[in-house]
């Protein structure tokens, strides 16, 4: 008997609401084809059409409205003209990772065929790597505060979190990914020379827990030196792992080096499956390009992957990978998005990458 899998839909705003139908598309083919059962409910809300209509970002019982779900299939949340951007993304997105548990912020790092990147003199094949970011604790607490403020003798403290529970669990996700793939290696993002607490105790949770497995090289490098060799060396890379602050800005500088962000899939999961994971493109609502059509769906489609592969379908998920980068290998340029060269639009790459779906 099949499994139906109950996935709410939340497209956003903007091109949100343009790339996700297209990776809607793509889904509902894989699930054809591979013979899934996926149900898709459509949520409105952490939208600003929801704003301007309700007075906030999300319904007081959001919560219990998506209880249930196997998965959240988000597209981009954002528009400044209505709501200022730390309201539309702390009442919205921020709530979701931190009440669902979504510790684990997951971003592939690859070079693909026909992707515009700065990184000359390397093919698709050598960058192939993954980010893994703590995404509740760490540098990111509301520990501390402000005494005599506004004064000369003004104090401003802000404290690092890291607890055995937090660290271990995003370490053990990074080993478990490391020793499922080809390479097997893992990078530890650290700065015990610098941060002389937090990080030697990272350090040490780094080394115990590589003890459990025998099966897989681990390497560190201090953050400053790591950018570097990002944009450097990297094919060095296989699963890379880093606290709230390193992770934030590793992963944006991963999808930075291959290429347009338009590409560029996350996903914030709970390992446990005790929530709904949720899965988005890196981009946002792009006001600039909204209403145009010209979109690129690619990394709400790859979202659409992750997802299936969250969901135990791997086939499938790499089934919908495959689709977009041969539809990006042959370059056609009536096919392509313009940030990727070419004319095409958001529903003719779309609808492209969904027809070359195949088993
Ligand atoms: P953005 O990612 O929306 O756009 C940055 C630039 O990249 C723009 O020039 C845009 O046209 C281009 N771009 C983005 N996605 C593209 C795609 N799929 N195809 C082709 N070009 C693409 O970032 P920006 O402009 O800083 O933010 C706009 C709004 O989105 C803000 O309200 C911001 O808060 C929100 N935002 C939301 C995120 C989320 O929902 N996770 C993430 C980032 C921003
Ligand atoms: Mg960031």
């Amino acid at each position: 008997m099949k499994t139906t899998h109950r996935i709410a839909v939340i497209p956003g705003d903007g091109i949100g609401k343009e790339v996700v139908p297209e990776g809607l598309r793509s889904l509902e083919a894989a699930a054809r084809i591979f013979n899934l059962d996926l149900e898709f409910t459509h949520f409105d809300f952490a939208s600003a059409d929801y704003y301007l209509k309700h007075g906030t970002m999300m319904p007081g019982d959001w919560e219990e409205q998506l209880t249930g779900f196997d998965a959240i299939y988000f597209g981009a949340v954002g528009w400044p003209d209505v709501v200022p951007d730390h309201i539309s993304l702390w009442d919205s997105l921020l709530q979701f990772r931190r009440r669902f548990d979504q510790y684990v912020n997951l971003r592939p790092v690859k070079l693909l065929p026909g992707v515009p990147s700065p990184l000359a003199n390397r093919k698709p094949g050598d960058v192939d790597f993954y980010v893994v970011r703590e995404n509740t604790e760490g540098e990111y607490s509301s520990v501390g505060g402000v005494m005599f403020e506004g004064t000369d003798r003004e104090v401003v403290m802000q404290e690092t979190v890291m607890t055995r529970v937090g660290v271990d669990r995003i370490l053990k996700y990074a080993f478990d990914l490391a020793s499922r793939r080809e390479a097997k290696s893992l990078t530890s993002a650290t700065k015990s020379n610098g941060i002389s607490i937090s990080m030697p105790y990272w350090d040490t949770r780094v080394a115990t827990m590589a003890e459990n497995y025998p099966g897989v090289s681990v390497d560190k490098f201090h953050i400053d030196i790591l950018t570097a060799n990002f944009v450097l060396h990297p094919d060095w890379f296989d699963v890379v792992v880093a606290s709230n602050l390193f992770g934030d800005i590793l992963s944006d500088l991963g999808p930075a080096v291959t290429g347009t962000i338009g590409v560029a899939p996350s996903a914030n999961i709970n390992p446990e499956g005790l929530f709904p994971s949720l899965f988005e493109p890196v981009h946002g609502s792009a006001p600039d390009i909204a209403g145009r059509g010209i979109a690129n769906p690619i990394g709400q489609i790859w979202c659409g992957a992750m997802m299936l592969e969250h969901l135990g379908y791997s086939q499938a998920a790499t089934a919908i990978q495959d689709a977009f980068e041969s539809v990006l290998a042959e370059a056609d340029a009536q096919v392509l998005t313009p940030d990727l060269g070419g004319h095409g639009t958001t529903g003719i790459l779309g609808t492209a990458i969904a027809e070359r779906i195949t088993k």
